[in-house]
């Protein structure tokens, strides 16, 4: 019998058309003959939708319109079985899912959020869990648990926006410390939105302020100016995991930015974006980029060891691509981020490696259904109840 398998995509996050975009290319690559595919595309208001229209990029130049030719749907649980249901009723019959494939980046996509919606429902569903999906979207929670880990990172702190103006000196101090340049990050977006680089004290307020409209907590680290970006994806579970091929990605600016990353980094931002990941094509992201990566043997070493150990401390599950920041003057290197969703699930790198885009998308389905079987083998109650005597006279 056929997997349903229903993919969702959207969401309220800066990431929103990358979403559909990466939907789009699972849909496209999901095996017919194992997958009943079953689109469910989350608006920037968080409504949920579902209809053919979804299966065509072409449709999604108007999103508004989009939806309009689509069912504005809800899912519920009967039983064991999770529904999509029609909120105007005009389904004939409920559609059934078995598994979601969580095609989502950034807010409620990728930190926990849609995961625990998903763990409420009793729905198996695609990469981390809950946990490891809310510490990897928080660059500060993150980077104190790599701290204890021992795992190296360029000097940071972090605080609460609403903290700042209290001691701004302070931080300052702080901030003098670890010396300029610096980066100032939102705990919780990516795709570089709201980073801004302070190159010295006199900015320091003003481009805090800036900063300070994307996110209740900003990061600050100690700039590499000399800097290597070298990705590496990693598959699986806590159980067993592997890595893959080591990129080297190449930046237009000062920093690897939205339009580096998506656009091609064309000046003008209108390089378009292939649809699929096609033989040959440098994937969603057209950034451009080395595999294998420019690096050491010792260094290649390191940056796999410490993305199995970040895989594994996160909890992570699926494919993951760990992000590392090599300073150039010194040749040290440094984590920097888990996208655990990336975009593509990187598939030019497992290609590297013999894996095609459309045998990840079966691993990440499998690892979905085994962890969720792995979890109802284990005891979450006793089988009493405290409340039976409650009531009786
Ligand atoms: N400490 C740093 N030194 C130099 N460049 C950095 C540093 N941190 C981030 N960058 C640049 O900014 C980009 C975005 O930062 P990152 O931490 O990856 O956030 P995001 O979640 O937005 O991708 C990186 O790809 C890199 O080009
Ligand atoms: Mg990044």
């Amino acid at each position: 019998m056929k997997i349903n398998v229903g993919v969702f995509f959207g969401g309220v996050s800066c990431e929103h058309e990358i979403s559909c975009l990466s939907a789009n290319q699972v849909m496209n690559a999901l095996n017919r003959d194992k997958y009943n595919v079953i689109p469910v595309y989350i608006s920037k208001n968080s409504d949920f939708y579902t209809g053919e229209a979804l299966f065509d990029l072409a449709n999604y130049a108007d999103l508004d319109k989009l939806c309009t030719t689509c069912e504005k749907i809800v899912l519920y649980k009967d039983g064991n079985t999770v529904y999509l249901k029609a909120v105007n009723g005009m389904f004939k019959k409920a559609q059934n899912i078995d598994v979601a494939y969580l095609s989502m980046h950034g807010t409620n996509g990728e930190d926990g959020a849609i995961q625990g919606m998903m763990e409420m429902l009793k729905l198996p569903y695609t990469s981390s869990d809950v946990l490891g999906s809310a510490v990897g979207q928080d660059k500060a929670v993150m980077k104190q648990i790599f701290e204890c880990e021992g795992i190296p990172m360029v000097d940071h702190f972090y605080f609460y926006c609403h903290d700042f103006d209290k001691d701004v000196e302070g931080y300052k101090k702080k901030a003098k410390k670890i010396g300029y340049p610096l980066i100032c990050k939102p705990a919780n977006l990516g795709s570089s939105v709201g980073i801004e680089i302070i190159h010295n004290e006199d900015e320091f307020v003003d481009k805090i302020h800036e900063a300070m409209q994307y996110d209740f907590k900003l990061v600050i680290e100690r700039m590499i100016t000399n800097l290597k970006e070298v990705n590496i994806s990693v598959m699986g579970s806590i159980f067993e995991a592997r890595t893959s091929a080591i990129e080297e990605v190449m930046k237009n600016d000062e920093l690897l930015s939205y339009k580096d990353k998506y656009l091609g980094g064309s000046k003008s931002g209108k390089t378009k974006m292939p649809s699929k990941p096609v033989k040959g094509s440098k994937g969603m992201a057209s950034t451009s980029r080395k595999v294998p990566a420019d690096i050491t043997e010792k260094q290649q070493k390191l940056i796999e060891e410490t993305a199995l150990k970040i895989f594994k401390v996160l909890n992570a599950s699926g494919v993951v691509r760990i992000d590392f920041m090599i300073d150039k003057d010194t040749e040290e290197v440094y984590a920097n981020e888990i996208n655990s969703i990336p975009g593509s699930l990187a598939f030019y790198l497992w290609k590297e490696k013999g894996i095609e885009f459309d045998e990840e998308c079966d691993i990440m389905i499998d690892e979905a259904l085994k962890r969720y079987r792995k979890k109802e083998k284990k005891t979450y109650s006793f089988d009493t109840n405290i409340l039976k005597n409650y009531g009786r006279k």
